[in-house]
């Protein structure tokens, strides 16, 4: 999972794929991270957290990385959370197999559409609230095809 700076959305989206994957008893390597090192080491924002715990959902001992070439031969599925995130991880593929690992995380629900899960580092609760609702969405999708698998 990755997005700028793996504090807002990216640490959520994490967190509600290992709690999805685990209640539906898919054993799957999760990880996010950030395209940018302005929060490497740190905890996800408060409102990240607060808004997953309200949901079930522990992400407080997460800490910000940045996103590394070899996530590609680590992961076979990596999921961008916006168009900027997408274009920045796809600079760093090296071949087209690594290209093809790539997607907005919201094409799994809404295929081809290149919708965002928005930024909400500026925003109020409300956001950090439709981005738990989003990535809960796409990872429920993603998880039900990997059953079907
Ligand atoms: P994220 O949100 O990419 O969802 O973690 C942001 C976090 C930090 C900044 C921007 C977006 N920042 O500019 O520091």
């Amino acid at each position: 999972m990755v997005c700028l700076g793996n504090i807002c959305r990216s640490p959520v989206a994490e967190g509600v794929l290992r709690h999805i994957a685990d209640k539906k008893g898919l054993k799957l390597l999760v990880d996010s991270a950030g395209t940018a090192n302005y929060h490497v080491g740190e905890s996800p924002d408060k409102r990240s957290v607060a808004n997953a715990k309200k949901n079930g959902v522990d992400i407080s001992m997460l800490r910000g990385r940045q996103f590394h070439v070899r996530d590609f031969d680590e992961f076979d599925h990596i999921f961008a959370m916006d168009e900027s995130n997408l274009k920045n991880v796809l600079t760093l593929a090296r071949n087209e197999e690594h290209k093809q690992k790539v997607e907005l995380l919201l094409n799994t629900i809404h295929p081809n559409k290149n919708l965002p899960v928005p930024d909400p580092y500026y925003g109020t609760e409300k956001d950090f609230e439709k981005v738990f609702e989003l990535v809960h969405k796409a990872c429920d999708e993603f998880t039900e095809r990997l059953k079907e698998n």
